[in-house]
């Protein structure tokens, strides 16, 4: 992979996807940026980083809901890397309901961490993306287009990231790639709020796997290999992609 010296920007990279991310990017010697609430998840990601004794990190924390954050965040990535080579919207929360007990406020907390904040990201790294013919990665997910009881706010938000998506590879095109992955279940702290009781969580994700061709979650690791891939040099060809990851769950 040709991630060396590249300059990327990883939200929600304290944990999950976006954690493993930044570590396999800074093992291929990019600079990246991670981006989180947690000043605490983000120095762990930091020393995950430095531990892999390549590449290099800064870490810029901000609430993608915040429309003042998100400035500040992109004016200190742009200031401290010069330029951005790459973008990765993976930021996410899960919140679940039926819709009769669904509150709308969760509606507008996820359109605007799902589709506001990445948004508002695209527009402040458009020019230098341009510039670096960069990529865009936008982190949705199986549920933007499988339809699921319970899961119709988190579903539109992602189906709305997934359009966008196609959209502005149309609308960016030649200058800056922009594809999304759209992860099946994957083993991480996403899941330590979407359940009421630890028993809730197992029959959950009893059902997640049954409905998975490959019989198991995924790894963090292996959603963040096919992030780099687009990233990378290898996805020059490829643009306005929704690039189903999930154990078949798609299929
Ligand atoms: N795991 C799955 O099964 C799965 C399946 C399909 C799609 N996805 C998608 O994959 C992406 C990554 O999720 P994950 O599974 O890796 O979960 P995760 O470990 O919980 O990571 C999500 C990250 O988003 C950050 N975040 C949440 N709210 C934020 C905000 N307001 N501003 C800035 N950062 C915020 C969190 O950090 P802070 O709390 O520190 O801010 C956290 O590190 C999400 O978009 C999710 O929807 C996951």
């Amino acid at each position: 992979m040709s991630l060396e010296g590249k300059a990327f920007l990883i939200t929600g990279a304290g944990s999950g996807i976006g954690a493993a991310t930044a570590v396999r990017a800074a093992a291929g010697g990019a600079r990246v940026a991670v981006l989180g609430r947690r000043e605490s998840a983000l120095t762990r990601t930091m020393t995950a980083i430095h531990d892999g004794g390549a590449g290099e990190a800064i870490m810029v924390p901000a609430d993608l809901t915040d429309p003042v954050d998100v400035d500040r965040a992109a004016a200190v990535t742009l200031k401290e890397f010069g330029g951005l080579d790459g973008l990765v919207n993976n930021a996410g929360i899960g919140r679940f309901a039926p819709i009769g007990e669904a509150d709308c406020k969760d509606l507008q907390y996820m359109f605007d961490l799902h589709v506001r904040g990445p948004v508002q990201l695209i527009q402040r790294f458009v020019p230098s993306l341009r510039e670096r013919r960069g990529s865009i990665v936008n982190v949705t997910s199986v549920a933007g287009d499988l339809a699921a009881p319970g899961r119709s706010f988190y579903g539109a938000t992602k189906a709305a990231i997934n359009h966008l998506t196609r959209s502005l590879a149309r609308e960016l095109a030649p200058g800056i790639r922009v594809n999304a992955i759209l992860p099946g279940p994957v083993d991480t702290p996403i899941y330590d709020k979407v359940a009421g009781s630890p028993e809730e969580l197992d029959r959950l994700r009893a059902d997640m796997i049954a409905l998975t061709p490959l019989g198991r979650f995924g790894r963090p690791e292996e959603i963040a290999e096919w992030i780099c891939q687009l990233l990378d040099d290898a996805g020059r060809w490829v643009t306005g992609a929704l690039l189903p990851i999930d154990g078949g769950r798609c299929a």
